[in-house]
C-alpha cells in the first residue's frame, strides 16, 4: 500500500486493531494453573471472532519469572510453563491461517540476572561479558549515584564476587544491558532476526527509551526522584540505537513496531515515530494512563476535560508523519471499565461499550487488552497476601513496613492502580476458576466470573464482546475512523465527549456520555451507525455512546 488518505501514507499497521495477550493469565491447557501457548491456540477462534488483525503476545521466553517473563533468561527459548518451540510455531501458524499477525515482546533494556551473559558478566572484572552490563565500583562504599529503581529502592545492587555495583532500573533480578557496547546491540539485532525469521510480524518493545544511559550517571535531583522515568528515557544515544536497529534488523521485514515509551513526553514523541527518521512505527505514550496519578504516582481523581484535552493536544503535536496508538489498559494497568467507566452492575456493560467506542474511533492504532472485551473488572483485593506483583511487594516494604503509611491507605491506593487487576485470569465460563484452569490458578480468578465470562458473552448478541466486533467492523469500513481529521466539539463539557472524524468523503460524529445521568447537548444530526442503546432519543442517556454519519 503506497497511496495516501487524508495526507497519511496508508500502512497495514495503521489500519490494524491489536489484541494483547498476557499468556500466564489467558488459558491453561494442562491444569498446572498457568496459562500457556496451547491454551491460546485453543482460543484462536475466539480471538478471530473479534475481528482483530494482530496479536501482541507478552513475553513467552524462558524466564525465572521475577517479573512474569519481563526478565528473560534465554531469548531463544520458550518459557517451559508455556510450552515449547513447536507450540509457538503452531500458534503462529494458526494465527496466520486466521489472517492474524503476531508480534512479540522485545525486552532488551534488561535481561534476567540468570541470563548466561549476566552469569558470565558478574563472575569477574575481566570476563569478556563484563561490559554487557553496567558496572561501577561505587563511591566511598556507597552506590555510584542516587538512581532509584522504578520498582522502589536503589537502582544499584552490590554484587559478589567483585564487590562492584550493577545497575537495574527495574528489579534486582533485571540488570540493565549496556547498549553503549556494540556487541550488546549486535546480540539484540541477532535475536530479533531469529524471531523474524521464525515468522513473527514485529515487536512491542519494553521500556525501549531507557536503553541509552546518561554519561557519567549524574544524580537525580529531588524533583526528578518522584518520576525518574523522565530522566531514564532521555539518554543521548537512544535515537542512534533505534535507527541502527531499523537498519540492521528490521529493514528487510514488513513489521509493526511499537515502543513502550515510559517517560517520553509529547514533545519528544515525533523523535521516536516520525516516519522520516527510521525509528519506530508507533509508541505507547503514557499521558492517558497517568491521568489519575499525582506527582508521587498515587491515585487521584481525574476530570473528563483533562482527559479530552490529551487527545487534542496530541493531535495538534503530531503531523501526518507520526502515527499514534490508542490504549486504555494493558497488563500494567487496572481494568478499563473500573477505571474510566462504571463497573456497578447496571452500568458495567454500557460503560465498557462506551470505552470500546472511544478506543475504536480515535485516531491511532487501537490496542485491546485481554478481558476488556468481556468488560472484566478490577479484583476485590482486601489483603496484601492476595497480590502477586513484585512491584506491590516492594512498595509495601517501602511504605507500610517502614511505617510511612497504614496498610489500609496502601490497599485503598492499590485498589485503584494495581497491575494485578489486569493479571487475574481470563474468565471463560461461570464455573470453577472461570474455566481458566482445572488446577489451582497462579492468581485468583475474580469471583464475578459467575456473571462475567466469555461463554455467556458469546451467546448474547448484545454482549460487550459482540459490540467490540461490531465497532472493529465499523472501523474497517470507514477510512474516516482511521485517517480522518480529529476535532473535539465540546472540549469544556464536564460529562460529554463529542468529536468528529473527517475525510474528504465523510464525517462521522462520536458522542459519549461519561456519566450515569441523562444529558442534552446541541450536536449535529446524522444517520446512526452504531451505539450502545437500541434506539435513539434526543438526550444522551447514562453512559450512552453513539456514532452517526453527518
Ligand atoms: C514494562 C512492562 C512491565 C515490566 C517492566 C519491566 O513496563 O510493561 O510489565 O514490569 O517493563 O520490564
Ligand atoms: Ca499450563
Amino acid at each position: 500500500m503506497t497511496d495516501t488518505i487524508n495526507g497519511y501514507a496508508r500502512r497495514w499497521w495503521k489500519e490494524a486493531v491489536v489484541y494483547q495477550i498476557y499468556p500466564r493469565a489467558f488459558k491453561d491447557s494442562n491444569g498446572d494453573g498457568i496459562g500457556d501457548l496451547k491454551g491460546i491456540l485453543e482460543q484462536v477462534p475466539y480471538i478471530k471472532g473479534l475481528g482483530v488483525d494482530v496479536v501482541w503476545l507478552s513475553p513467552h521466553f524462558d524466564s525465572p519469572n521475577a517479573d512474569n517473563g519481563y526478565d528473560i533468561r534465554d531469548y531463544r527459548q520458550v518459557m517451559a510453563e508455556f510450552g515449547d518451540m513447536a507450540d509457538f510455531d503452531a500458534l503462529r501458524e494458526a494465527l496466520h491461517a486466521a489472517g492474524i499477525k503476531l508480534i512479540i515482546d522485545l525486552v532488551v533494556n534488561h535481561s534476567s540476572d540468570e541470563h548466561a551473559w549476566f552469569v558470565e558478566s558478574r563472575s569477574s572484572r575481566d570476563n569478556p561479558y563484563r561490559d554487557y552490563y553496567i558496572w561501577h565500583p561505587g563511591t566511598d562504599g556507597a552506590p555510584p549515584n542516587n538512581f532509584t529503581s522504578i520498582f522502589t529502592g536503589s537502582a544499584w545492587q552490590k554484587d559478589e564476587p567483585t564487590g562492584d555495583y550493577y545497575l537495574h532500573l527495574f528489579a534486582v533480578k533485571q540488570p540493565d544491558l549496556n547498549w553503549d557496547n556494540p556487541k550488546v546491540r549486535a546480540e539484540v539485532h541477532d535475536l530479533m532476526r531469529f524471531w523474524l525469521d521464525r515468522g513473527v510480524d514485529g515487536f512491542r518493545m519494553d521500556v525501549i527509551p531507557f536503553i541509552s544511559k546518561r554519561p557519567g550517571l549524574p544524580d537525580l535531583t529531588e524533583a526528578q526522584r518522584a518520576k525518574p522515568q523522565f530522566v531514564y528515557s532521555d539518554g543521548p544515544r537512544v535515537h542512534e540505537y533505534l535507527q541502527e536497529m531499523r537498519r540492521e534488523a528490521l529493514a528487510p521485514y514488513d513489521t509493526l513496531t511499537v515502543g513502550e515509551a515510559f517517560g517520553v513526553t509529547l514533545d519528544q514523541t515525533p523523535l521516536f515515530v516520525d516516519d522520516r527518521r527510521g525509528e519506530l512505527d508507533m509508541i505507547f505514550q503514557f499521558d492517558v494512563v497517568e491521568i489519575d496519578r499525582d506527582a508521587q504516582g498515587k491515585w487521584t481523581p481525574w476530570r473528563l476535560q483533562d482527559f479530552k484535552a490529551i487527545f487534542s493536544r496530541h493531535d495538534a503535536a503530531l503531523d501526518a508523519h507520526c502515527w499514534p496508538t490508542v490504549f486504555f489498559s494493558n497488563h500494567d494497568n487496572p481494568r478499563v471499565v473500573s477505571r474510566y467507566g462504571d463497573d456497578r452492575p447496571q452500568w458495567r456493560e454500557l460503560s465498557a461499550k462506551l470505552m470500546a467506542t472511544l478506543l475504536l474511533t480515535l485516531k491511532g492504532t487501537p490496542f485491546i487488552y485481554q478481558g476488556d472485551e468481556l468488560a472484566m473488572t478490577n479484583y476485590p483485593f482486601t489483603d496484601i497476601s492476595q497480590f502477586d506483583d513484585l512491584w506491590i511487594k516492594g512498595q509495601w516494604r517501602e511504605e507500610v513496613e517502614s511505617g510511612r503509611i497504614t496498610a489500609d491507605a496502601f490497599l485503598a491506593n492499590q485498589m485503584k492502580i494495581s497491575r494485578d487487576h489486569a493479571r487475574t485470569p481470563m474468565q471463560w465460563t461461570p464455573g470453577a476458576n472461570g474455566g481458566f484452569t482445572t488446577g489451582k490458578p497462579w492468581l485468583a480468578v475474580n469471583p464475578n466470573t459467575a456473571a462475567i465470562n466469555a461463554e455467556h458473552a458469546l451467546t448474547q448478541t448484545a454482549s460487550v464482546y459482540h459490540y467490540f466486533a461490531e465497532m472493529i467492523a465499523l472501523r474497517k469500513t470507514h477510512a474516516a475512523l482511521v485517517y480522518g481529521d480529529y476535532r473535539d466539539l465540546l472540549p469544556d463539557h464536564p460529562q460529554v465527549f463529542a468529536f468528529t472524524r473527517t475525510t474528504p468523503d465523510e464525517t462521522l460524529l462520536v458522542a459519549l456520555n461519561f456519566s450515569d445521568t441523562d444529558v442534552t447537548v446541541d450536536l449535529p444530526h446524522g444517520i446512526r451507525m452504531a451505539g450502545n442503546y437500541a434506539d435513539e432519543r434526543p438526550a444522551l442517556r447514562g453512559w450512552e455512546a453513539r456514532v452517526t454519519r453527518l
